[in-house]
């Protein structure tokens, strides 16, 4: 289990080089690749990290690192389901609890789900993180992704 201080300074790492890979952009797709790169490369306590692009009310898998994962995930079933639905971070300290939890990968313990939105306040994807531990992610994982979902807001086109 990682320790708090290891996590913000990992976290630390990963939104600062963020930061550096955005101002440089491009090309929004190719930057959301290397967000879930620079993420999976820092976050010691992930095994999977990928984005479902919210398309016409259904998931759909976008730029992801880890093992092959569902392309569609429909809207009313599973945590990032719930994460659109409820427009709101979705923590799940153990999946076997969670009603409705889409195991794509049986490795999966805990996992998070934060939503992406638009400058608008229009909800486009979701950014989804598993571990293969349970209890996971917390308050600091919220923060942190949150800081990263917001560095996005303005390039969603
Ligand atoms: N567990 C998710 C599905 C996505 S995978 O974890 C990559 C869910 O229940 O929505």
């Amino acid at each position: 289990m990682i320790d708090d201080m290891t996590k913000e300074k990992n976290y630390i790492a990963a939104i600062r080089e963020i930061g550096i890979r955005l101002q440089k952009g491009g090309d929004f797709y190719a930057d959301l690749c290397n967000v879930t790169a620079v993420l999976k490369k820092h976050l010691d306590h992930v095994y999977w990290i990928g984005f479902y692009f919210l398309k016409d009310s259904r998931l759909v898998l976008g730029p992801f690192q880890g093992t092959p994962a569902c392309v569609f995930i429909e809207t009313g079933k599973g945590v990032c389901a719930s994460c659109v639905r409820e427009k709101r971070v979705i923590i799940v300290p153990d999946v076997r609890t969670f009603e409705g939890h889409i195991a794509c990968d049986p490795v999966s313990k805990s996992e998070i789900a934060i939503p992406c939105f638009d400058r608008n306040r229009r909800l486009r994807a979701v950014l989804d993180l598993d571990s293969d531990s349970p209890d996971s992610f917390d308050e600091i994982d919220r923060k942190n992704l949150e800081k990263v979902t917001q560095c996005l807001n303005e390039l969603w086109v």
